[in-house]
């Protein structure tokens, strides 16, 4: 019992701790906080003593989330693969382009909720939010460009070392900064307000389809997309390869257990996100429904859950329509989060 009410009590001390990061002394009144929804679990990253959430920190990270001097030839952007009005994923493109229209060989995730992440990318190579901008920047595929080069060129415009003096109070512009300011503007975007969100708060009604489809996503698809955040964060082969061109986990952990499995997706605003799958290889979700519904392919690391379902038509619509309350329209006009 003791260790219950400790248990407890941590939780409210953390809980304090995140509902205290509210700025609102942001310019033009807007307000910048990082308020954890009260039905969500406790984030992985919460913004802690090394790298405080600021209005200055975060407008930092905005501004170059948005700026092409980012990458090596000044053509491409974090935005020119991460789109606000597709919740920040590449929509139509199966495979995005970076500079000088190279691709690489998955699908542009989209982002929010990103602080309840504990890992990055398909393959969860990247296990740390804080670092993980060093990734795209350097990619040959993405920006391709090296970090000293990039903070070289940073430091030699006026404008960004003014705003790294006030939002970091350093004199030269580090990796660290940069890392810093740029994690600010993604772990703050937080995307709780579907129809979905509003139902289960009891502000709002589902109809008798969305009910069903509700019904059959807790049957069949919640223990992987598991709710609220629409992800457990594991890792999974949901059966769509014969042969594994890309191997996914396996990559990182060389365990042959792990061939085929993928990071499992949110699907929290999944009607933005086409394509589907980590090298966008399906267009619809209906596609992807009729996937699960007959197109499962059997291999030796098959999540065991998983077998064809042999859905109706009326169940197939049923499921679509419940993925369609999942998408957040203020999220993705929030002008807090457009391009500075
Ligand atoms: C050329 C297109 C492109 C550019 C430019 C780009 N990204 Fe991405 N981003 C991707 C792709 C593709 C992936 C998935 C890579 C993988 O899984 O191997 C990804 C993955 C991510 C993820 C992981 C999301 C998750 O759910 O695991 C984050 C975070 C992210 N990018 C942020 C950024 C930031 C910040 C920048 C700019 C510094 C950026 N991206 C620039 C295409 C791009
Ligand atoms: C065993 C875990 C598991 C179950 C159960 C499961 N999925 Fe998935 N789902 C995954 C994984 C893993 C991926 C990514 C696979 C890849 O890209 O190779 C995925 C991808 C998706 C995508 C594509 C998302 C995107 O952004 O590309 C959709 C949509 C989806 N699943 C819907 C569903 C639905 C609907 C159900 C129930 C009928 C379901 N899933 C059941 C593991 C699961």
């Amino acid at each position: 019992m003791k260790n219950v009410v400790q248990i407890l009590l941590a939780c409210l001390v953390i809980s304090l701790v995140a509902c205290q990061k509210r700025f609102d002394n942001a310019p033009q009144n807007r307000i910048i906080d990082f308020e954890v929804p009260s039905d969500f679990p406790t984030p992985v990253y919460q913004f802690q003593t090394n790298n405080s959430l600021s209005v200055k920190g975060f407008e930092l990270g905005r501004k170059m989330f948005y700026d092409k001097r980012l990458s090596i030839d000044n053509s491409v952007s974090c935005a020119s693969c991460h789109f606000q009005h597709a919740a920040f994923s590449d929509p139509g493109k199966a495979l995005s382009s970076g500079v000088n229209g190279a691709q690489g060989r998955r699908n542009s995730p989209p982002l929010f909720n990103l602080a309840w992440h504990p890992h990055f990318n398909w393959d969860g190579g990247v296990n740390h939010i804080e670092i993980f901008s060093v990734a795209p920047i350097t990619d040959e595929n993405e920006m391709n460009m090296p970090l000293n080069d990039l903070l070289d060129r940073l430091n030699g415009i006026a404008s960004y070392q003014k705003l790294f003096k006030e939002a970091f109070d350093v004199d030269e512009i580090t990796s660290l900064e940069l890392l810093y300011a740029l994690t600010q503007f993604m772990a703050v975007k937080i995307s709780d307000q579907s129809l979905y969100d509003e139902y289960r708060r009891g502000q709002s009604k589902f109809n008798a389809q969305q009910k069903e489809g509700l019904n059959l996503f807790n049957q069949h698809c919640a223990s992987c997309h598991t709710p609220p955040l629409f992800s457990n964060f594991g890792f999974a082969n949901n059966g769509i390869d014969s042969v594994f061109n890309d191997e996914g986990r396996k990559e990182i952990t060389h365990r042959e257990s792990d061939l085929g499995k993928f990071k499992i997706p949110s699907l929290r605003n999944v009607e933005l996100t086409w394509p589907y799958m980590h090298d966008g290889r399906m267009q619809t979700l209906e596609d992807v429904i009729n996937h699960y519904s007959e197109g499962i392919i059997y291999t030796e690391t098959l999540a065991p859950e998983l077998k064809n379902l042999h859905l109706s038509l009326e169940e197939k619509k049923a499921l679509l329509a419940f993925l369609k309350t999942l998408t957040d329209h203020e999220f993705i006009n929030n002008p807090l989060f457009s391009e500075p």
